[in-house]
């Protein structure tokens, strides 16, 4: 079969690295890709949002198959794009991925079916956002509406804070139009747990958990970014949890959004906290997570294809998803000032010194003559497997210290 990926980080390396073990795959390409993925797929320049330009292509070149990753494209209907051109897509159409694009459809969605959550309002002007916000006071949590790269979410720990947030997401719109209409909620605490399940609208088969780092710094310590290293899967996700999870959260999502007329086929995202209540969502996501996903597929078992093939074709449940032991450990080098402004351009060295056992997922790299150099705030996830999670990081960390770019920043306390 002849494969298109989608998208051009961290996780569609290791989407396409899965997939180039299946003795299924005959050529896999990836649009747009970057420099990492140029060495197992060719990369083909055509934007993740230009629809056309995509359908165009899996035409030109006899794609079977297309696996859509980022949020982006989804939103915006590329996998409807793709099937009414006759096109196998893996990925929601639109009318499903709103559960990512819009947090007022996700957090409306959980309060019609009782699914555990924040307690929310939403708010279309800022005077009476604030006034709200002044009426609950803090600790409290604003989010813009839409998309926003995993930045839009201020959660404050004073008033200044919040009101602030409110400013900047309404008036000076911070996050374009997605700011324009706010979800502000209460303040949950406990563990979060990511947690990543194949679904086809009917079956529902969770991945191993994962745990993402969002704050840039060692110790959970300043801005939000995309993701700053991982780890699969998570101790504090036991047995009983998943059970819960699944009896009250996973499949009520899965049939509220079939009930609504906008069944889910893809991988849908569960953003979990572990609160002292039970487990409640803090945000749906349409797709694969980054950098969970370096984590998670790194201990997949099962050949990546037929998992896809089985969700598109609706007969997920005909299929065993077989898992490593143990764990990983993906840790994120980024670009020093990440997740603000940082330079690029700086030759990557070591690479070649990494031993084979350790997988180097790039995530914002190019390729220059030889080398790769920097193209982006995150530039790799330097990922190892282990007997367990502490063996995982201490290789994942061995990995990296033989990586060296100009200004390159990583946390030191993934899986630690
Ligand atoms: P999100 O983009 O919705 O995942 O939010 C980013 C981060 O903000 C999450 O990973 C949480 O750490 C935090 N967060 C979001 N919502 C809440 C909430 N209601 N209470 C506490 N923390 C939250
Ligand atoms: N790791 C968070 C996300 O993919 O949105």
């Amino acid at each position: 079969m002849n494969i298109l990926v989608i998208g051009s980080g961290g996780r569609e390396h290791a989407i396409c690295w899965a997939l180039k073990k299946s003795p299924r795959v005959d050529k896999l390409y990836c649009a747009p890709g970057n420099g990492g993925i140029s060495t197992i797929a060719k990369c083909v320049n055509i934007d993740a949002v230009d629809i056309d330009g995509i359908v165009r292509f899996s035409k030109d070149n006899a794609i079977d198959f297309v696996m859509v990753a980022p949020e982006e494209p989804l939103s915006r209907g590329l996998v409807d794009a793709l099937e009414s051109a006759g096109i196998r897509a893996f990925g929601p159409r639109k009318d499903a991925a709103v559960i990512e694009s819009s947090k007022i459809f996700s957090k409306n969605l959980m309060k019609k079916y009782s699914i555990p959550t924040a307690e929310y309002e939403t708010f279309t002007d800022a005077d009476s956002a604030k006034a709200y916000i002044r009426e609950k006071g803090a600790p409290i949590v604003i989010k813009a509406d839409g998309l926003a790269l995993g930045k839009g979410v201020t959660v404050a720990m004073d008033l200044e804070t919040a009101l602030q947030a409110v400013d900047e997401m309404m008036l000076d719109r911070k996050f374009g139009d997605g700011g324009g209409r706010v979800v502000i909620e209460e303040y949950m605490t406990g563990p979060e747990v990511t947690v990543l399940a194949f679904t086809d609208g009917k079956t529902i088969v969770p991945m191993l958990s994962s745990q993402d780092h969002k704050r840039a710094f060692t110790g959970d310590l300043g801005p939000n970014t995309g993701g700053m290293g991982a780890f699969c899967p998570s101790p504090n996700y036991t047995d009983d949890i998943a059970e819960i999870c699944m009896s009250t959260i996973f499949r009520p999502t899965v049939d509220a959004l079939a009930n609504e007329g906008r069944v889910f086929k893809g991988v849908l995202y569960f953003g979990l906290m572990l609160t002292p209540s039970g487990p409640r969502v803090i945000e749906y996501n349409c797709r694969f997570g980054d950098p969970e996903t370096q984590a998670v597929v790194s201990m997949l078992k099962t050949d990546l294809l037929d998992i896809f093939e089985a969700v598109v074709d609706e007969r997920l449940s005909e299929i065993d998803i077989e898992w490593r032991d143990g764990a990983s450990c993906c840790v994120v080098m980024a670009s020093g000032g990440y997740p603000e402004k940082y330079d690029k351009g700086f030759t990557i060295s070591g690479l070649d010194d990494v031993p084979g056992d350790i997988t180097v997922f790039h995530a914002g790299t190019a390729k220059s003559g030889a080398d790769f150099i920097t193209n982006g705030g995150r530039i790799l996830g330097v990922t190892a497997i282990g007997e367990s999670l502490t063996s995982a990081a201490k290789r994942a960390y061995e990995g990296v210290a033989c990586i060296a770019f100009e200004k390159a920043h990583y946390r030191t306390d993934i899986g630690v």
